[in-house]
């Protein structure tokens, strides 16, 4: 009887589906947060310095994430490749992670330390200069775009309020670290960064 309320009421169902959802949901998601294994920080995890967190900016901006992921599996077939899998505990300074999921491109959790950095101008200027079949896109005018740090010390501030562990005195510091770079030189110091924390075989 009751059931044949719920079926002849569709604001009633509705409702109790979003229960019903809600409540699978957080039984997956909240004991997350209480977890160690996703809150604290990897061994040896350092916030990223003034010029890498302006790299990881120029990331976001230039839509690198529609192409690339920044999570390891923990298949064969992805460790094989990438090296050790991605645990959550690289990223807790990452606001917001990009992990990601479309792989056009490889997967860059772990791509620092791969290639020289010379090997990642050139390539970013031209792809198909070190990869004749690449299809990305080239991105020459980071070379030539000059960084001012105007707004480097408000951004490491909003990570220190997201609970990333700078000092007053390191974003005090930060304009003066990335004054006069190139966008290039902050993304390249972005991408050398990645995934180094955790040694791989590779
Ligand atoms: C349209 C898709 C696309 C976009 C956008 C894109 N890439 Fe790529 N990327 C690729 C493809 C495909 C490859 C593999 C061929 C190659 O190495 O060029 C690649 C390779 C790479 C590699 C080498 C990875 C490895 O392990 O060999 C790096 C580093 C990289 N991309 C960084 C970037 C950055 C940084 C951006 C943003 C500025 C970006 N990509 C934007 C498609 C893309």
């Amino acid at each position: 009887m009751s059931h044949e309320v719920v079926e002849k009421n569709v604001g009633l169902m509705a409702v109790l589906m979003v229960l019903a959802v809600s409540m699978g949901g957080l039984a997956e998601i909240v004991p997350l947060f209480f977890m160690k294994d996703t809150t604290v920080p990897v061994d040896g995890l350092k916030p990223y310095t003034a010029l890498q967190l302006e790299g990881r900016d120029i990331y976001l901006k230039n839509g690198c994430y529609n192409c690339h992921s920044q999570m390891i599996r923990p298949f064969r077939a992805e460790t094989e490749r990438y090296g050790h899998y991605s645990v959550a505990g690289e990223f807790v300074y990452d606001h917001p992670f990009q992990w990601g999921s479309k792989r056009t491109g490889p997967d860059l959790a772990r791509v620092g330390g791969r290639y020289s950095d010379d090997w990642h101008r050139t390539h970013l200027n031209n792809p198909r200069d070190v990869v004749p079949e690449s299809n990305m896109p080239g991105f020459p005018w980071m070379a030539t775009t000059v960084l001012d740090g105007a707004d480097t010390a408000a951004k490491m501030k909003v990570m220190q309020t997201l609970g990333v562990p700078y000092t007053d005195e390191e974003i005090a510091k930060g304009a003066e670290e990335v004054k006069g770079k190139t966008e290039q030189d902050a993304l390249v110091a972005y991408l050398q960064n990645l995934g180094t924390v955790i040694k791989t075989q590779r």
